[in-house]
């Protein structure tokens, strides 16, 4: 078999988010298949990044207060440690807020520009003119169309399921800063995917044996639309600033590359780093081997089902006119569903992966169990926490681990460690079981290549079945009483530590962990497939057996489940809309959860739970009004001067429907001290004021108790 060179990434996961069990799905699928390739002798660099950039990037940033950068910085710790806990071995983990990335992505768009494929045109959009920026849609909220449903978001109507587009919406606003959002035009860049060269190239590329699987073939061929009668659009590749991306060059920093065109590029960033930092006085890498076209590399994407038309479409039409290679295969996987269900955070089946850790259940359970449940399909998997206690349990700890535990003591106690010869016995029995499994090597190396983890799993267990059969019918722990049955003892458990070996070879793409503390055990070079057809040799000496692997016990998946659990959220206390605009009321702007009530639509709106560390974060005081007047041109804002207990603050609330300004003055409410200063129309507000407020009207300042002075903090 030749050596196959093959650079494989995962879809890099968004730079504002945790990772989440769902994720896990794709790149525990692509740290298996890659460990068995390596396993097999062949080159693998395996590279993945954070995707850094974007508008929900740049807002979050913002209301944390703190900058882009300093945010992407901080959660590439918290994915890189999700990873290394879970056993995902990339070769480079790295950022697409790089700067080789902005060199590739640069040179892309130049050739691209060269050939003829980037249009400019005028596009319209919703533009808010209190943030001064581009809204994309997920930021317009309104009242539903057809229903009136407050709150909707501007595709779809929570509550009577109506489809729409943005500008339908009745009194629309933009989350961003309550305002409402003005139709604004400006000029776009495009990546003209209509142009015949792209239809055609596509046509041929989607369709070719192996690069999609069938099922995503054919979902192509719907999207490319019959030939000559195209349905491809040109697709917007630029926004306008304030954005968080790269420049496009020649425009001033007036556009940015949009997410979705710098994101794939990224795959190339992470893999030219990686090609850099590869260590002095090992063989060099040549980058372009793997990125231009006309060697003999792979390139392959694993990716969820959700961005398919990014990489086949979009990805390999730009790679094939930028006169890069395109990707080998492009493998798409399923989502995740928790007991039979969409993710919730109201039923907390929303798991993070760092809960998982944290409530101490081992990351190689759910590898095994996604393995078991894994194949090459694009169908969605489920992961059923009951069946996942079963199937770990029975599978990893009553089969597999075994195995190991009835026979390792004896040959340490009463043979010094040594393992001895194999048995020689009927048909049915040694060898011809240790044939069988040997034989089986092909097999599961066929089915792991092809993706096809859970047929492996199957393969792989009832082949642990027959040892188990092997162990149970000979049983070691009765010879181990009869005298004179030394030898046969030591036949029967050498036999089975050798099954045992073989079984973990098959399982190490999985259970990396486990299988180290294995080789460590049986006192062995890590294992490699080719060592399928070797045996522990008599006389080989094995370290004293340790247990391997805990059973897990379903409260503690009912304990991860209720950490992640999110309670619903009812009448809340809300900032008081310090950046609301005079034309929206401020009850409107920040009632994101007032009593909706069916969980699943409440579901997708509840926020995050907090750590008690998150929840410190802010830094609540009381506030003495000291000030409060009426602001020219905004019917809905006060401005609010506050003594903090010797510091003063502006703020401005949407509270003028609710109070008149000169009855405030005097009173202590609360408000959110470190909270970063936003511009607005009217001034600078540095932090915000709270207020309770539900359906029907009405806006409720808080106050403390008597005896609260301002700057004590509220915790
Ligand atoms: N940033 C983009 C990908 C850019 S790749 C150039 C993105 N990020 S993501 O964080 O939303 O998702 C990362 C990967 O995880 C995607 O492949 C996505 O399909 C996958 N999954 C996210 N949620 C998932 C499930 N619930 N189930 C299975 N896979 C899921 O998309
Ligand atoms: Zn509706």
């Amino acid at each position: 078999m030749s050596r196959r060179r093959i650079l494989v990434t995962s879809a890099l996961p968004y730079a504002n988010g945790s990772i989440h069990l769902g994720h896990l799905v794709e790149y525990i699928q692509t740290d298996i298949w890659v460990r068995f390739q390596r396993m097999q002798g062949h080159e693998i660099h395996y590279v993945g990044a954070d995707d850094t950039h974007g508008t929900p990037i740049m807002l979050r940033a913002e209301s944390e207060g703190i900058t882009p950068e300093a945010l992407i910085e901080r959660v590439w710790h918290e994915h890189k440690r999700d990873f290394d806990a879970f056993g995902i071995g990339f070769d480079n983990y790295y950022t697409t807020n790089s700067p080789e990335n902005r060199a590739y992505c640069e040179e892309i768009y130049g050739s691209l520009q060269a050939a003829g494929l980037i249009a400019r045109r005028p596009v319209e959009q919703f533009f808010d003119p209190v943030r001064e920026m581009f809204l994309p849609d997920r930021y317009i909220k309104g009242e539903c169309p057809k229903c009136g449903t407050k709150d909707q978001y501007g595709d779809s109507c929570e509550a009577c399921g109506a489809t729409y587009s943005p500008t339908d919406l009745v009194n629309p606003y933009s989350t961003v800063s309550g305002a409402t959002p003005v139709r604004r035009e400006s000029e776009h860049f495009f990546f003209r995917l209509s142009d015949p060269r792209c239809e055609g190239f596509l046509r041929t590329y989607t369709q070719q044996a192996g690069h999609l699987q069938p099922e995503a073939a054919n979902k192509m061929l719907e999207w490319l639309g019959e030939p000559g009668a195209s349905k491809l659009a040109d697709w917007d590749i630029s926004r306008d600033a304030p954005y968080f991306g790269f420049p496009i060059p020649g425009t001033l920093g007036s556009k940015f590359f949009y997410v979705w065109l710098d994101a794939p590029v990224g795959y190339f960033g992470s893999f030219a780093n990686h090609v850099a930092n590869w260590p002095a006085g090992a063989a060099a890498i040549d980058r372009d081997h793997f990125l231009k076209p006309g060697h003999d590399t792979e390139l392959i994407h694993f990716i969820g089902k959700d961005i398919l038309y990014f990489h086949a479409l979009f990805w390999p039409a730009m790679l094939e006119h930028a006169g890069y290679r395109t990707p080998t295969h492009v493998f798409a996987h399923g989502f995740l569903t928790v007991n039979g269900e969409k993710m919730s955070k109201s039923r907390g089946t929303f798991i993070t992966a760092a809960s998982y850790i944290a409530q101490g259940l081992n990351p190689e359970w759910l590898r095994y169990y996604y393995a078991a449940k894994l194949n090459a399909t694009m169908e969605d998997i489920d992961l059923n926490l009951a069946d996942f206690c079963a199937r770990v349990n029975s599978d990893l700890v009553g089969k597999y681990v075994n195995i190991a535990s009835r026979c390792a003591g004896f040959i340490g106690k009463r043979f010094d460690g040594r393992i001895g010869t194999m048995a020689h016995a009927a048909p049915g029995t040694p060898p011809s079981l240790l044939d069988d499994m040997r034989a089986a090597r092909t097999t599961i190396a066929s089915l792991y290549d092809a993706r096809e983890f859970g047929k492996a799993m199957r393969e792989v267990m009832a082949l642990a079945d027959r040892a188990n059969q092997y162990v149970d019918q000979e049983k070691p722990w009765e010879l181990a009483k009869q005298p004179g049955q030394e030898a046969r003892l030591h036949e029967v458990c050498s036999t089975a530590l050798n099954l045992f070996r073989l079984l973990t070879l098959y399982l190490k793409p999985v259970l990396p962990k486990l299988a180290h503390e294995v080789e460590a055990f049986l006192g062995i070079p890590p294992l490699v497939w080719g060592d399928a057809t070797s045996i522990l040799a008599p006389g080989h000496v094995i370290h004293p057996y340790r247990h391997l692997m805990q059973r897990v016990d379903v409260k503690q998946t009912e304990a991860l489940v209720a950490a992640n659990r999110e309670t619903m959220p009812g009448a809340t206390v809300k900032p008081a809309a310090a950046a609301a605009d005079a034309a929206t009321s401020a009850a409107t702007a920040t009632a994101t959860a007032t009593a909706k009530a069916p969980a699943a639509q409440v579901g997708a709106a509840a926020p995050g739970t907090l750590t008690i560390d998150e929840f410190a974060r802010v830094d609540l005081r009381i506030a003495r009004i000291v000030n409060a007047e009426k602001v020219d041109g905004a019917d809905k804002l006060v401005k609010i001067t506050l003594d903090l207990g010797g510091e003063q603050r502006t703020v401005f609330a949407g509270i003028k429907s609710a109070y008149a300004p000169e009855s405030l003055v005097g009173r202590l409410t609360v408000m959110v001290a470190n909270l970063a200063p936003r511009k607005m129309k009217f001034g600078v507000s540095e932090g915000m004021i709270l207020a309770a407020s539900g359906e029907g009207p009405g806006i409720f300042l808080l106050s403390p108790d008597d005896g609260a002075l301002p700057g004590m903090k509220v915790k």
